[in-house]
């Protein structure tokens, strides 16, 4: 025997939520799903659940119209309507982490390529309009280059003027649009100069790529 389907309807995808009205005849089931996003279902209906859970435990939940109540990631389970009438809900799950996970994965990523010394995997790291700001030049921004080509040719110079370069230490964060990438910088240039120094990145993203790299670090005062 067959069951009916509970029916999904989605309202609203964007980078931050996820909307589904779902639709319930009486009897009619989700079947099995694991929640991938912490959620909060608003029910639009008066009506009773049946929740299978794994291990093959089930509990029924009463749902009270209007009446709204929150779970977290990783639920595992199949909802049935076991009331008499139709029964819907709304299903909002939080979807904004996972831009904020692929973020630190793209910072994860570009340090890498740093370390590896590949301009072209630092450039997928970067957003279509993207700049740099270097941590020293003649302006307090230090130097600007802006736009893709200006970007690479920048980060290629990098690698130009140190023929040895690693960035050890590296600790990544993502909170909203700004990332920061902490680092301790280990080089040595054309001259033969050894550096050694703490620094750290702070980042603006579009979308998940880095639209600007605005670099900082630690100055030795000599003498
Ligand atoms: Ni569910």
């Amino acid at each position: 025997m067959t069951t009916a389907k509970a029916e999904p309807i989605t309202h609203l995808d964007d980078d931050r939520f996820t909307v589904t009205e779902w639709r319930f005849a009486p009897g009619a089931e989700t079947g099995w799903h694991v929640h991938g996003h912490d959620y909060v279902v608003v029910p639009l209906t008066d009506g009773t659940l049946g929740l299978d859970l794994p291990g093959g435990e089930q509990v029924k939940a009463a749902l009270k119209q209007g009446l709204p109540y929150s779970r977290r990631v990783g639920v595992n389970h199949n909802v049935t309507n076991i009331g008499d009438a139709p029964l819907a809900f709304l299903e909002i799950e939080a979807t904004h982490h996972v831009l904020s996970d692929r973020r630190h994965e793209v910072l994860v990523r570009f340090m890498a390529a740093w370390n590896a010394r590949d301009v072209d995997a630092l450039m997928d790291c970067m957003a279509a309009d993207c700049a740099f700001h270097a941590s020293s030049g003649a302006e307090g921004t230090g130097a600007r280059h802006s736009g893709r080509d200006a970007v690479r040719a920048a980060y290629a110079a990098l690698f130009d003027g140190f023929p040895q370069a690693a960035w050890t230490e590296d600790r990544h964060h993502v909170a909203g649009d700004t990332g920061l990438s902490e680092w301790r910088f280990i080089g040595t240039d054309r001259a033969g100069g050894r550096v050694d120094v703490q620094g750290c990145d702070i980042f603006r993203f579009d979308g998940e790529l880095i639209a600007l790299k605005d670099s900082y670090r630690k100055a030795r005062l000599t003498g």
